[in-house]
């Protein structure tokens, strides 16, 4: 479905309670257009909200299989970047059905977005800065980026006109800084234009522990030192951050992992589907290794490596 022009629009998944109870009744249906959702959220800063189920099960064994090896029974988990948390979800109940009693949270940029209703034929969801991320003009929902195929069909005018008409309506409204003073799902204030606060996360992780928490701006104080294994999958890359801004997270990462060290478990799905990541092992001295790989290893393994390194341990040393 997400290939498609169409997708839900996030006022019908979100804030049309009676269509949600059905889909809720249909829960692959409901899954198969959360996804569709997700996938057609793109950020600013250029990362998608790309997701799907079972993405991630080959990784997953991976991190088992290598914490057995190694010897390190993980006690509490984090999953950085996770869009609707359905991957997460899955990380959870792999661990607890094989036998890993363990915590896992779930951390994003940010799970917040805002729909602004404009009238009742308008709707533009934007994120914490205001800035769209998808319309609803007439009941037809829109991408708020301009998909190649849009130049084909004429879409990249109806966006513009979308995206100047929303960028001056917001401007003079005061959307952003309505939003700003937005805090911890609290009623907005009564009067025009009316916003909703949106939750963006899959109906399946609805009982995961949540966290806004972004390692390229820096340390959340209350994650600091507490995971032995952090997973970040599909977030970190070349296009879209520069290499002193992935040393610097790969660095914030490490001050996420316990004392005594752990695994960081990073890399990306190629393009054709087929996971590549690299499984690195800190010690407690701080001295890194990769420890396993899952198809080709991570683009951006040696960076990351030099990043954590305290003294490098030998790659493979542990297999
Ligand atoms: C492509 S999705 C990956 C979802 C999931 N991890 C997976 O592999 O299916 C990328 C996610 O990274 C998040 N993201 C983007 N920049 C980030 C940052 N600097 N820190 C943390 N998360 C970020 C986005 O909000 C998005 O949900």
């Amino acid at each position: 479905m997400h290939g498609d022009i169409m997708v839900i629009s996030a006022r019908r998944l979100f804030l049309d309670q009676e269509f949600r109870n059905r889909l809720l009744t249909q829960p692959q249906y409901l899954d198969d257009i959360e996804e569709g959702f997700f996938s057609s959220l793109w950020l600013p800063c250029g990362i998608s909200k790309m997701t799907w189920s079972r993405r991630l099960d080959d990784v997953n064994a991976a991190i088992r299989t290598t914490s057995q090896k190694i010897g390190r029974s993980p006690q509490h988990c984090l999953d950085i970047g996770v869009s609707s948390g359905v991957s997460t979800q899955e990380w959870l109940e792999d661990l607890h059905s094989n036998g890993f009693l363990c915590s896992v949270v779930a951390s994003d940029l940010t799970f917040r977005a805002y729909l602004v209703r404009i009238n009742r034929q308008l709707y533009v969801l934007v994120d914490q800065d205001a800035q769209p991320l998808q319309y609803e003009i007439l009941g037809i929902t829109l991408r708020a980026w301009c998909r190649r195929r849009y130049y084909l069909f004429g879409h990249f005018i109806t966006l513009w006109v979308l995206r100047a008409a929303f960028r001056a309506y917001a401007r003079k409204m005061g959307v952003a800084g309505r939003i700003a003073h937005w805090d911890n799902f609290r009623i907005f204030p009564a009067g025009s234009p009316v916003i909703y606060p949106v939750r963006l996360v899959s109906h399946r992780a609805e009982a995961l522990t949540l966290v806004d928490d972004a390692p390229l701006f820096g340390d959340v104080q209350s994650l600091r030192g507490r995971f032995d294994v952090i997973r970040v999958a599909n977030v970190m890359n070349r296009i879209s951050f520069s290499e002193p801004e992935l040393r610097l997270m790969a660095r914030n990462l490490r001050a996420r992992l316990v004392p005594a060290g752990g695994l960081i478990v990073q890399g990306r799905t190629n393009g054709r589907g087929v996971n590549d990541f690299s499984i690195f092992e800190l010690d407690g001295a701080g001295r890194a290794g990769v420890v396993h790989r899952v198809g080709l290893g991570s683009e951006i393994e040696s960076l990351i490596l030099l990043a954590l390194d305290g003294g490098i341990m030998d790659t493979y040393a542990r297999n």
